[in-house]
């Protein structure tokens, strides 16, 4: 079984990610993959998920989508928050467009049952001996640079304090009784896009006003699922770095952003999607 995997893809945030895009619809429709997942922040405004997702409408694949940080983000939408984003208006326009919402919605493909969630950071991604608090991470700024989730998800009626723990415990809870669902003889296959590894994250333990943004970057409090649940491979996002490695608990962890034009490294769209594009075959 033929699985894509891809993150970040950031749509609307240079003309050259669009056509990275349409890039990736091509091949896909040439190579017939049998699962394709984006894990998360595809692009900010629903009118541009839309028309985005539509240009796999030929794509016969289980199509996967899974919501980042970035699409929770109302900065372009009046009369849109964060949760009805979350709940109802992301969910629906996914699955008009014939992709599959897998947060509390788990599917058996073959061998595999499929398990997904946006996961959430809760500042755990932290090294020992930072010098913060926790109300320092709720100001989602350090200096003059702010973590602008802070700025543009919307929660209603959750405090600044409170509101990433809320989010991590609800995605936890979501993804514990879905996973807990597995039936018999599954392989579980889990996609978030937080990552959940302390090791991917290199902090010099110098500079902690840059260092501050590491506590947006996952969640380690996930990981217990990694021990009760024999999870075969983990797909992640949202750090912009491409990574292959089997974490402790033995689950093969992968990462494949598009990220941003200035990280390419290249200023070819196809470069760049030849580059990223994780393509597994699973037995
Ligand atoms: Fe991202
Ligand atoms: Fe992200």
């Amino acid at each position: 079984m033929k699985l894509w995997l891809i993150s970040d893809v950031h749509l609307d945030s240079h003309p050259k990610n669009l056509e990275l895009w349409g890039l990736l619809a091509k091949q896909a429709l040439r190579d017939k993959p049998d699962i394709l997942v984006v894990a998360g922040d595809v692009c900010e405004r629903l009118d541009v998920l839309h028309e985005g997702l539509k240009i796999f409408n030929a794509l016969e694949a289980l199509k996967i989508y899974i919501p980042g940080n970035h699409d929770l983000w109302c900065r372009q939408e009046s009369q849109v928050d964060s949760l009805k984003k979350l709940e109802k208006l992301l969910p629906d326009v996914v699955q008009a467009n014939g992709w599959h919402w897998l947060s509390q919605n788990p599917i058996v493909m073959g061998d595999y049952y499929l398990v997904g969630s946006a996961a959430w950071y809760d500042y755990s991604l932290m090294p020992e001996g930072h010098p913060f608090q926790t109300e320092d991470f709720a100001k989602k700024q350090r200096g003059s640079r702010q973590w602008m989730d802070g700025k543009w998800c919307h929660f209603p009626d959750q405090s600044s304090e409170t509101v990433d723990f809320w989010l991590r415990d609800r995605f936890y809870q979501e993804l514990y009784t879905d996973l807990s669902r597995c039936p018999f003889g599954k392989k579980i296959l889990l996609f978030t896009h937080f990552p959940f590894y302390k090791e991917l994250l290199n902090f010099t333990h110098k500079d902690w006003d840059f260092e501050y943004f590491g506590a947006f970057m996952g969640s380690s409090y996930y990981r217990s699922l990694l021990r009760e649940f024999p999870v075969t491979l983990h797909g992640c996002g949202h750090l912009h770095r491409v990574c292959d490695f089997v974490s402790e608990e033995g689950t093969r962890v992968v990462m494949a952003p598009i990220g941003y034009l200035k990280e390419w490294g290249t200023d070819s769209a196809e470069v760049r999607l030849q580059n990223v594009l994780m393509r597994l075959d699973l037995e």
